[in-house]
């Protein structure tokens, strides 16, 4: 399956902060935004992946990411010149999917939580349909808005909805068959404008190939697009980072446990890297893999490590 990010955008809400910078680059704590959606990727075993930004900003991102190698990724570019809606992904992404499967997730989107990547590479393995996530918020007015049956079968989704039918919200993580292109070329643009990735998804739920997996309390699903949530965000990650001493989308560190690295080109990363936490928690991981190396006798001594 490949994937693809949509970073561009006009970020107004979190202007002056996007007067010169593209949101998905401003930080989250410790690392760029973009850096989580792209970590979701490749936890779904995703390695090809089509990042898609405006004409002013691709240039930063190539700047960031490159060809994707460092992390055994293959990263192409497209522009959106104009944010003409989030189904247009697939309109720019048709020669990259070439008919085949896909992912798309959105730039500004973050997920966590346990058992989340077994989820991802069940999501990943579809071959027909299109299979997408929700989540309970409290105000779905703001988002898409999906309505169950009595049997929790989808039977509406409902772009902003005035009053909306339950809580349920539409993440910006989607995955398709290798149709999605085909139906967003048919997609016209909405009375706001747009070629809305609603459309898309109520053409699934119509031929009775959409599954709606409910994403409960022990995950979070945070989207960062206005001041607010952009902190909330940052305290999120800080919090569980600073408690736990682990990171959330650590390329790197994903890279290798998915075996899209070794651990030779691990260990050049992570003496590239310069100082800082992230930095040094590149080589605290280093230590641990070189430790992992050693004969057992060296390392247990009377049963302790
Ligand atoms: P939004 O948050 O809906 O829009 P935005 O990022 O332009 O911000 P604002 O509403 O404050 O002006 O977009 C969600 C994500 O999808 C975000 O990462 C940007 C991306 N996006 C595109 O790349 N192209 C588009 O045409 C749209 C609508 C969104």
């Amino acid at each position: 399956m490949k994937g693809i990010v949509l970073a561009g955008g006009s970020g107004s809400r979190l202007y002056p902060m996007t007067a010169a910078v593209t949101k998905q680059l401003l930080p989250i704590y410790d690392k760029p935004m973009i850096y989580y959606p792209v970590a979701t990727l490749m936890l779904a075993g995703i390695r090809d992946i089509l990042l898609i930004s405006t004409p002013r900003d691709i240039e930063r991102y190539v700047e960031l990411f490159g060809d994707g190698s460092r992390w055994g990724l293959n990263i192409s570019y497209a522009e959106q010149p104009r944010p003409n809606g989030i189904a247009e992904a697939f309109r720019i992404g048709r020669s990259f999917l070439a008919g085949g499967p896909s992912s798309l997730i959105l730039g500004d989107n973050l997920f966590f939580g346990s058992g989340l990547p077994q989820r991802l590479s069940d999501a990943a393995a579809l071959q027909h349909g299109a299979h997408i996530f929700a989540c309970r918020v409290d105000d779905p007015e703001r988002y898409g808005v999906i309505e169950f049956d009595a049997e929790q079968k989808p039977v509406s989704i409902i772009e902003k909805p005035r009053h909306a039918h339950s809580n349920w919200a539409v993440t910006g993580l989607y995955f398709y068959d290798g149709r999605a292109s085909d139906i967003a070329a048919d997609l016209r643009p909405s009375a706001r404008g747009e070629l809305e990735i609603t459309d898309l998804n109520a053409r699934y739920l119509k031929e009775g190939n959409l599954t709606v997996e409910r994403l409960g309390r022990g995950f979070a699903w945070l989207d960062t697009g206005t001041p607010e949530t952009l902190m909330a965000a940052t305290q999120f990650v800080c919090a569980l980072e600073t408690r736990q001493g682990i990171k959330i989308a650590c390329l790197e560190e994903i890279a290798l446990a998915q075996g899209f690295i070794d651990a030779d080109e691990f260990a050049r990363q992570a003496a590239a890297a310069p100082v800082s936490a992230y930095g040094r928690y590149l080589k605290n991981l280093l230590g641990d893999l070189e430790l992992d190396a050693r004969p057992m006798p060296l390392r247990v001594v009377n049963g302790r490590q």
